[in-house]
């Protein structure tokens, strides 16, 4: 074991979701090391280098340990409430007809913009800690509310200053290209010009987004919009990835395969050939139930093409104002066995290593692995099911986040 390992955890039930190994990669009675912000030595309790170490000891008592939970997909900055606007949707209103009367998306961009940056990173604060609660230590946050370059770069500082505040990885992608401003009605082109040659470019000036989304959709972007966006995109340096195959089959998730993006989500529409490409292109598909089951949709993605073709499976809770209002990971991952028909393996791998691949980070996040960053949960489960199945409890006795102990606050 590293001499320089400085805290021990022991008698823990490991869940490394090592793709190799079944069941979550599950080793029974075993201890993690750390150094640092590192895991430095993964053994069997009963090993002689266990019972040698004379640092720090946590004695597990046959509770397991995960990898830190990721949340792949949110949108958790915005400004405003769209309580409303869920009312008229109970009443029968869709949402399409709903944004087409300058609600949706559009209402959201008015509250957000009319915000500072100070007053959006308060609203933003108990959002994000309710996500840490659950155990995500990486999150992703999307702009998408501002559409214009000043609202949009501001929405990316707040993104980043949560994660200054508060114990946990932000990943920020720029989602300009979300819904079509007032005052580029009619212009649609305009606008993805002002994305590709002003704001993308500004964005990746001040390394304020890993990556790029997109709407790409009937009621808000083409294919070939989109394409624009992405080739600006990836001109910058930065990743891709996209809202496709949502409501209808834009031939989305191709778009983003071809462009070698990080994931496509949603994904209700998707077809064979769609899957494929992701399968080809190694693109992540983001599942997303809680939209799904907010907006009271009926069309499912299809689970059993994506697993047929190999595609990793993310689950992400897609945290918005409007399509998917709720800040539980685990409400996401019950959701996803629930709704989608996952298993309760597919939904923990979906939150941990599939979704570090999702964000670009899977040499780092995502798995428990000797040199991967010390971000882990012990869970006080007799199963790994338990996690998925019994919601509302804390049942989260430690979360380490680079090797620093923070408590779940209550
Ligand atoms: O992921 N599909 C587009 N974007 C969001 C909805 C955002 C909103 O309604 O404010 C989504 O569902
Ligand atoms: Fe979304």
């Amino acid at each position: 074991m590293d001499p320089d390992a400085t805290h021990l955890w022991i008698h823990a039930n490991l869940l490394t979701f090592d793709r190799a190994k079944p069941h979550c990669g599950l080793l029974k009675d075993h201890a993690l090391a750390v150094r640092g912000d590192t895991i430095a030595a993964i053994l069997p309790t009963d090993s002689p280098e266990v019972r040698a170490f004379k640092g720090k000891i946590t004695d597990c008592r046959g509770k397991f340990i995960t990898p830190g939970f990721i949340d792949c997909h949110t949108h958790l900055v915005w400004g405003g409430s769209r309580a409303l606007e869920w009312e008229m949707r109970l009443s029968g209103v869709p949402y399409a007809e709903i944004a087409k009367r300058g609600g949706g998306i559009l209402s959201t961009v008015r509250s957000t913009r009319s915000m500072t940056e100070e007053q959006l990173v308060e609203a933003s604060l108990p959002r994000l800690e309710a996500l840490i609660r659950e155990g995500v230590t990486c999150v992703e946050i999307k702009s998408g509310y501002g559409l214009t370059l000043e609202d949009e770069l501001k929405m990316l500082r707040v993104a980043r200053r949560l994660g200054e505040r508060l114990p946990i990885e932000v990943s920020p992608t720029l989602l300009a290209a979300h819904a079509v401003p007032p005052e580029f009605a009619g212009r649609t082109d305009d606008y993805v010009s002002l994305i590709q040659h002003e704001i993308i470019p500004a964005v990746a000036k001040e390394r304020l987004a890993d990556a790029v989304d997109v709407f790409c959709e009937t009621i808000a972007f083409t294919h070939e919009q989109c394409h624009r966006i992405f080739a600006s995109a990836r001109m910058n340096g930065l990743a891709v990835k996209g809202h496709v195959d949502q409501l209808s089959n834009s031939r989305g998730a191709e778009l983003v395969a071809w462009h070698n993006g990080w994931s496509a989500d949603h994904l209700e529409y998707l077809d064979d050939a769609g899957a494929l490409a992701l399968a080809k292109a190694g693109t992540v598909a983001v599942l997303l139930p809680g939209a799904y089951y907010f907006l009271r949709e009926k069309q499912k993605p299809p689970v059993e093409a994506l697993r047929a073709a190999g595609v990793p499976i993310a689950v992400a809770t897609d945290l918005n104002p409007g399509t998917s209002p709720f800040a539980s990971i685990r409400l996401a991952m019950n959701m996803g066995c629930v709704l989608y028909g996952l298993t309760t393996d597919e939904v923990l791998a979906g939150v941990t290593r599939e979704a570090a691949w999702a964000l670009g980070r899977a040499d780092r996040l995502g798995t428990l692995e000797v040199g991967k960053q010390a971000d882990f949960l012990v869970w006080d489960v007799t199963h790994p099911a338990e996690i998925v199945c019994q919601l509302g409890t804390n049942i989260i006795p430690e979360r380490v986040f680079r090797e620093r102990t923070c408590q779940p606050q209550t």
